[in-house]
């Protein structure tokens, strides 16, 4: 046996006890003649005391190094009451050595392990030597906190009947969605398999073979662009239900969300959650998963500057789908000329020309573009967004999307900004879930210059607006829903069509996919719903990002053992990386030198 107990579970109650304890040496501390050694393990630390009158195990712990793997044998006994340390569990008690084995050595440290300091090395560095950034306690806390939340998740879906499924990750490839990772075939030359993006054609079979409730903890991999949010592969919370409604849907998740911050962090969230239209969240927040901890509200002023006297918002706000609008960053009006520059460089990154803004201090007002506006505009101004000393004003116009999606951003950053000078707070326990419903079914795609699917082509379309789908497909609102916390998007899913006819039709005329394509892609799909397909709808729920909110934390590569970079590189193994001709070859694969 290599140990007798753990590091964090011994008590007074063992006074006097032989124990054996196994771990990482912590610290070691020398004082003058006395050796105190920190032992660490999963569970906790327990002090280890290194005596003279112990000449060998005196002389170890002298040449110990920190993270090397130790096994102590001694007696368990009672700490001086001034030397009781109340901070740890074991701090009543400490061990005395009477032998050590000295399991392995560790090499010099390539960073500190403490978290105050390990948080600020290079997330590179830190990437190769994962092993050990992991290996600090509030590192492994987090994966523990992940397996809970899963077990949570799992144990609330086996109690409302839902069976778990696997379904192969080895996929056909459908580039309706993200871009995909392509796995060459072997025994097929020159044909590929596309790396599941999500289950999603699989659970729909899954609904048409009768399973009726199904979930799986599906790895998902996607080939997009990299951010805090994202990583190349990630683990879904993946549902699909027959003959259900969206309130079914609905009903489900807030059941499973409140027992999961039950269990993890012992909270007791309210449902059910707030519902808010796709079109309300950008009207007021600008973006399609809205932070509602705080305010800093857009208001629209297109009405307002129709007649304006200032050419470039009096032009956008006559322009069809052109809006002016502004958000007021309460208090942010000392801003400096960086930050501004800043935000400016942001707007413009979303196709700003500029982003007007207007400060009020001493009771006067500053902008560049004060001079072009009428007393009348500056009084609607004042008193719908409530303008006070100490507040800036930034203005979008723009088309409608651009003009949310700048403001949406710039609402964000003022909060970040307000937030540093400790003139917004937003308390850390504040959890606000918001379905966000009724978007529409189809965006138009300027440059492919047809209809894309605002979530999958699969989703169908709400019934009082079927008859649009022929004469205004804009117009038509899908049976989708995202749930959205704290301006992340935790999930999203929706009622998916069972009739092969509306199917085909929202392929072919609808998204202008070719007939061959759609046959070639999505023929089995079309097959399988003409043989008995029941009302089925679903959700899926980035576990990833579910447990990162859990955490408090805001990378989700935090919450992952082992993330990818924003450049999709795994540092500690290495990989991507080259592999041998030999093995291009198995695969009918050549690699071209000039792109
Ligand atoms: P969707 O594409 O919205 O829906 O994905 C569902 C949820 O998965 C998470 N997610 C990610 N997490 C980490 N890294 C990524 N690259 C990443 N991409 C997505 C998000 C997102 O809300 N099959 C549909 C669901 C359905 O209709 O049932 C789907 O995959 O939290
Ligand atoms: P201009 O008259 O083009 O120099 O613009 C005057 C001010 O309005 C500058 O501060 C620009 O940054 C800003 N601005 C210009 N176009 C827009 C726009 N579409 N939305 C918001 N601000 C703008």
């Amino acid at each position: 046996m290599l140990r007798t107990h753990n590091c964090n579970s011994l008590t007074i109650e063992d006074n006097g006890k032989t124990v054996t304890l196994i771990g990482w040496v912590d610290t070691v501390r020398d004082l003058g003649g006395v050796r105190f050694v920190d032992l660490r393990d999963r569970e906790g630390v327990t002090q280890i005391v290194c005596h003279p009158d112990y000449a060998e195990v005196h002389e170890i712990a002298k040449g110990l190094k920190d993270e090397s793997v130790i096994q102590v044998t001694g007696r368990v006994t009672l700490r001086e009451p001034e030397t009781i340390n109340e901070k740890l569990k074991t701090g009543k008690i400490e061990v005395v050595a009477e032998s050590i084995v000295v399991e392995n050595i560790c090499a010099p440290l390539p960073f500190p392990m403490d978290d105050d300091k390990a948080d600020k090395v290079n997330e590179d560095l830190r990437g190769e030597f994962r092993f050990l950034d992991l290996r600090r306690p509030r590192n492994i806390n987090l994966l523990r906190m992940r397996a809970k939340a899963g077990h949570a998740i799992r144990n609330y879906l086996d109690s409302q009947d839902f069976v778990e499924v696997e379904t192969p990750t080895l996929f056909k490839s459908t580039p309706e969605g993200a871009r995909e990772f392509l796995v060459p075939s072997r025994l097929n030359p020159g044909q590929f398999y596309a790396l599941t993006q999500s289950p999603q054609q699989y659970k729909q079979m899954l609904m048409v073979a009768g399973i009726e409730r199904y979930y799986q903890m599906a790895r998902c991999y996607r080939d997009e662009d990299l951010r805090a949010d994202r990583q190349p592969e990630f683990t879904q919370v993946d549902i699909e239900m027959s003959f259900i409604e969206r309130e079914d849907i609905y009903a489900l998740i807030e059941g499973m969300l409140k027992k999961v911050w039950k269990e993890v962090l012992d909270i007791d969230i309210p449902t059910p959650f707030p519902r808010m239209p796709y079109k309300e969240a950008m009207d007021r927040f600008g973006v399609d998963k809205p932070d509602t901890r705080f305010g800093i509200e857009i208001t629209d002023f297109t009405e307002l500057f129709k007649t304006s006297s200032f050419k470039v918002f009096n032009n956008v706000a006559n322009s069809e789908n052109g809006v002016v609008r502004a958000i007021n960053a309460k208090g942010l009006e000392d801003i400096t000329q960086g930050e501004l520059t800043h935000l400016e460089t942001i707007a413009k990154t979303l196709g700003a020309k500029g982003l007007a803004f207007i400060k009020a201090a001493n009771g006067e007002w500053k902008s560049p573009i004060l001079k072009f506006f009428s007393d009348a505009e500056k009084a609607a101004l004042k008193e719908k967004l409530n303008i006070e000393d100490g507040d800036i004003v930034f203005f979008a116009a723009a088309p409608w999307e651009q003009a949310s999606a700048i403001l949406g951003r710039i609402r964000l950053e003022a909060a970040k900004l307000l937030q540093a000078r400790g003139k917004l707070i937003i308390p850390k326990d504040k959890f606000n879930f918001l379905w966000v419903i009724e978007f529409p079914l189809m965006l138009w795609d300027e440059e492919q210059n047809r209809y894309v699917s605002a979530h999958h082509p699969f989703t169908s379309p709400v019934k009082e607006d079927m008859s649009l789908l022929d004469t205004d497909p804009k117009k038509v609102r899908g049976q989708h829903y995202d749930i959205v916390l704290n301006g992340v998007e935790l999930g999203g899913g929706s009622i998916r069509i069972h009739n092969p006819l509306l199917q085909k039709k929202v392929f072919e005329d609808v998204l202008q996919i070719p007939k061959d394509v759609v046959e070639s892609r999505f023929g089995y799909m079309l097959k399988a719903f003409s043989y008995g397909a029941p009302p089925h709808g679903g959700i899926a729920l980035g576990f990833d990002r579910l447990v990162t909110m859990l955490a408090g934390r805001s990378s989700i590569r935090d919450l992952l053992a082992f993330p990818k970079t924003q450049r999709g590189q795994d540092l500690m193994a290495n990989c991507p990386s080259p592999v041998t001709e030999r093995q291009l070859k198995d695969v009918h694969i050549q690699v071209r030198g000039d792109e």
